[in-house]
């Protein structure tokens, strides 16, 4: 069986991503992606998954978010699913012509009985997230994709809440190093959407996009660009993933997967690559705060970082409030950052609401104790205590 679930909106207006809604860009792309540095990127994320997966109670679920064309690899993870218990696989892509081509390459008789453990979704990210069942996933796998979201927090704040105690991401990113290269073996990168000198870089901050333009041949820049090959990403630091990786409560690895992998499992391969690993931390109530000689915040704290969350009306509430004229980001970026920064003992909870009050910013906010919206944000005169 092979179920197709459809978003309700088709996403077709998403923005720097209209190559993979092509569906001739995508067939010559996806083609692209038969490359030597490519299979070898799989084969490492497979390997991540087999180490990670070993102790896992089956059937395993798992999601890979921005999936695209290749279902055809991470052959032992697939093993792994493919024994019973069976385990099961989302593979969410926002983008049909994507999809279609991920069906073709498991159509043969090598990879056919892949289907009868994937749904393919044809879903943004986010919201496939958005509607999955709490503690549902033991993998999220996002193989180059987390630098397409604009939103890391978003994005960590999900997954905090949808991957089970213990659950794993399993990315690979393309370049956490402010440094934009002019270009790499696959793409030229344009900044503010202009080329520059090969022999020179730019300098990129947190959330900056930059433009990505594919090369007709792997590795050969002179053989020009793959028309309409071009597509937007954003940059997220390694200081920044790691930071808002631990303020959703993840143990964070970040580094050459040949120190997360034991020499054991790494199946002699060599290469070097990074791979990020954030493993949703399993909290128990009754330690004392301590966990690996590191001090953690107070569980309440951590819930509500994790589970805040606002309704439409809300934002124009809380602009009028605070006599200001943020857009949803910046609210819901300025608020985090508030509830963040403020100790645990000026968090309280009276009736059915949270009261945090923040005597820097000189504002209190207040937090739904059951769904964790915010109610209202309120300027206030009082003095630290
Ligand atoms: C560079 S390809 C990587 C595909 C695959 N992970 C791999 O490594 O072979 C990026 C894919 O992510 C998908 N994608 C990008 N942003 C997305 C989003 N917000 N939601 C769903 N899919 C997305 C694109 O449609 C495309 O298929």
């Amino acid at each position: 069986m092979n179920p197709e679930m459809k978003s309700q909106n088709p996403s077709n207006n998403h923005k720097g991503l209209g190559m993979y809604f092509s569906p001739e860009i995508a067939e010559q792309f996806a083609g692209l992606e038969q490359n030597e540095s490519n299979f070898k990127a799989a084969q490492i994320v497979d390997l991540v998954l087999v180490q990670e997966s070993a102790t896992m109670k089956a059937p395993i679920f798992a999601a890979e978010l921005g999936g695209g064309a290749h279902p055809d690899r991470y052959h032992e993870f697939f093993n792994k699913l493919l024994q019973q218990p069976r385990g099961h696989i989302d593979w969410v892509d926002v983008a049909p012509p994507m999809l279609e081509l991920a069906k073709k390459y498991i159509s043969n008789e090598k990879y056919r009985n892949r289907n009868e453990i994937i749904t393919f979704i044809e879903k943004d990210i986010l919201e496939y997230l958005r509607g999955l069942e709490n503690e549902k996933l033991d993998f999220a796998i996002m193989k180059y994709t987390v630098d397409y979201l604009e939103n890391l927090e978003e994005l960590f704040k999900l997954l905090s809440a949808k991957l089970m105690p213990g659950g794993k991401l399993i990315a690979l990113i393309g370049s956490t190093s402010p440094e934009l290269k002019s270009y790499s073996t696959n793409a030229r990168y344009l900044y503010n959407g202009e080329q520059f000198p090969d022999n020179e870089t730019r300098t990129l901050e947190d959330g900056d996009n930059f433009t990505v333009k594919f090369f007709k041949v792997s590795g050969d820049p002179t053989a020009g660009y793959l028309e309409g090959a071009e597509t937007l990403k954003y940059f997220h630091s390694a200081e920044k993933i790691k930071q808002v990786a631990e303020d959703f409560g993840f143990a964070f690895f970040l580094g050459d997967w040949k120190d997360f992998v034991s020499q054991e499992n790494q199946k002699g391969e060599t290469k070097d690559l990074n791979v990020l690993v954030l493993t949703k931390k399993q909290f128990d109530c009754n330690n004392d705060g301590l966990q690996g000689g590191k001090i953690i915040m107070n569980m309440n704290k951590i819930e509500i970082l994790k589970k805040v969350c606002y309704t439409e009306l809300v934002y124009g509430r809380i602009n009028k409030k605070l006599n200001i004229d943020f857009s949803k980001k910046e609210i819901e970026e300025f608020i985090f950052k508030i509830l963040k920064e403020t100790e645990e003992k000026f968090y309280s909870k009276i009736g059915k609401n949270y009261y945090v009050e923040n005597f820097e910013n000189k504002i209190r906010i207040t937090i739904n104790s059951n769904t964790f919206r915010i109610i209202t944000v309120d300027k206030r005169g009082v003095k630290k205590p």
